[in-house]
C-alpha cells in the first residue's frame, strides 16, 4: 500500500521546510508546491519530498494536486503586501483559503490543517483582520479542520532573532517602535511537532491551538538578549507610539518593507496566548535558552569549538 500524501502549501518557508522533513520521517508522501520556477529542489533533497511549481491560487492547479492525498496543510502567509488597502493580505490569507476549501469539497478530501496566528480577528491591523476572516472560513468549511495559532516562531533561520542579529550587526543605536509590546515565541521544531501529531489525531478535529513558548519577553527585551548572546553593546531606544507610528510610515515606502504601519498595528497587542496548545497535544515547550544562544553563536561550546579552530588554523 503506497504511503498517505499530504500537499503542504507554503511548505517552501521557514516553518515548512522543517515539517515537510518531518512528515517524511514519519513515513507520508509529501507535495510542496510553489510559485518559484526553479523550484526550490534542493530544499527537499529527500525521497518522500516532491517540490511541483504550481499556481497555488488556481482552483484547477489545487484540485490537481488534491487528487489523491490524504490531508492539505496551509502554511501560506504574508506579513506586509505591496500596497497599503489589506488586498494583498485577502488574497494571500483569505481568498486563497477560500480556494482551497473548495478544491478540497471538490477533491472528496476532508483534513485541512491551517496556520494562523495568535490575535487572528483582533485589533485594526489588515494582517490580523485577514487572518480571521480565513479563520472563519475554515471554521464553516464543514472539512476536518485544525487551526493553530502561533505567537512569533524562533529558530535557526528566524525573523526574530536572527533578523535582529543582523541589523544590531550593522547600527550602534536601534530606535524601536512599539518596544513594549509583548511575545511568547515558540520554537519551530514545537510548531512542527504540533502539526505532526494533529494531523492524524481525530482530537484534533474541529480545534484551534495556541502555540507560544514559555518565555515572555519585550520587543525590547527580545533585542537586548540578541545583543547580548552577540557580545554586543548596543542601545535600544524605545520610541514613543507617535514617533514608532511615523517610522512605521516611513518604512511602508522603502522596499521589501522592513517594517510597516500594518506590523505597527498588529503589535498594538501583545502576542502571548492563553490556553497552552502544546500542551493540549502533549509537547513540552521548548525555552528560548535551549536554543537561541547557540543560532546566534554564543554557545559556550560554540565559542570553546571556534577558539580551537581558530588555534589550529594560527
Ligand atoms: N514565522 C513566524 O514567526 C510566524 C508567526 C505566526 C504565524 N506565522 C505564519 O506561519 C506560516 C509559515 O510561516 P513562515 O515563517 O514559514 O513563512 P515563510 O517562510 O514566509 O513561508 C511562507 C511560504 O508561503 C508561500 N507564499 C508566500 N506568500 C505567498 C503568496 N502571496 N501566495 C502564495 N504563496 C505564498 C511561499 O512559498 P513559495 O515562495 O515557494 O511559493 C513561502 O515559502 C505563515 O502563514 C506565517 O504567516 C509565522
Amino acid at each position: 500500500m503506497n504511503a498517505p500524501r499530504i500537499v503542504v502549501f507554503g511548505g517552501t518557508g521557514f516553518v515548512g521546510r522543517r515539517l515537510v522533513a518531518e512528515l517524511v520521517r514519519r513515513g507520508f508522501q509529501v507535495t510542496v508546491p510553489s510559485r518559484n520556477r526553479d523550484l526550490r529542489r534542493e530544499l527537499f533533497p529527500l525521497p518522500g519530498a516532491r517540490v511541483v511549481c504550481a499556481d497555488v491560487h488556481s482552483g484547477a492547479a489545487q484540485r490537481e494536486l488534491l487528487e489523491g492525498a490524504s490531508a492539505a496543510i496551509n502554511l501560506i502567509g504574508i506579513l506586509n503586501e505591496r500596497g497599503r488597502d489589506g488586498r494583498g493580505f485577502q488574497r494571500a490569507h483569505v481568498e486563497f483559503t477560500r480556494i482551497l476549501i473548495a478544491s478540497c469539497r471538490a477533491s472528496g478530501l476532508r483534513r485541512l490543517l491551517q496556520m494562523s496566528a495568535l490575535n487572528a480577528g483582533r485589533g485594526e491591523s489588515h494582517y490580523l483582520r485577514s487572518r480571521g476572516q480565513a479563520e472563519d472560513e475554515v471554521r464553516g468549511s464543514g472539512l476536518d479542520w485544525t487551526i493553530f495559532q502561533p505567537s512569533v516562531i524562533f529558530g535557526p533561520g528566524d525573523g526574530l532573532f536572527d533578523r535582529f542579529a543582523g541589523l544590531l550587526r550593522l547600527a550602534p543605536v536601534l530606535p524601536l517602535a512599539r518596544a513594549q509590546a509583548r511575545f511568547a515565541p515558540v520554537y519551530a521544531g514545537d510548531v512542527v511537532q504540533a502539526f505532526a501529531r494533529a494531523l492524524e489525531d481525530p482530537a484534533s478535529f474541529g480545534q484551534t491551538y495556541e502555540l507560544y513558548g514559555p518565555d515572555t519577553l519585550s520587543l525590547a527585551d527580545i533585542v537586548r538578549l540578541t545583543a547580548r548572546h552577540l557580545g554586543l553593546r548596543r542601545a535600544v531606544v524605545p520610541l514613543p507610539d507617535a514617533l514608532g507610528r511615523a517610522q512605521a510610515a516611513l518604512f511602508d515606502f522603502v522596499p521589501g518593507k522592513p517594517f510597516s504601519t500594518d506590523n505597527f498595528l498588529s503589535l498594538r497587542r501583545d502576542s502571548v496566548g492563553g490556553i497552552d496548545g502544546l500542551y493540549r497535544l502533549g509537547i513540552e515547550r521548548t525555552p528560548i535558552q535551549a536554543i537561541v544562544p547557540r543560532q546566534l553563536g554564543a554557545d559556550p561550546r560554540q565559542h570553546r569549538l571556534d577558539g580551537y579552530r581558530r588555534t589550529r588554523r594560527a
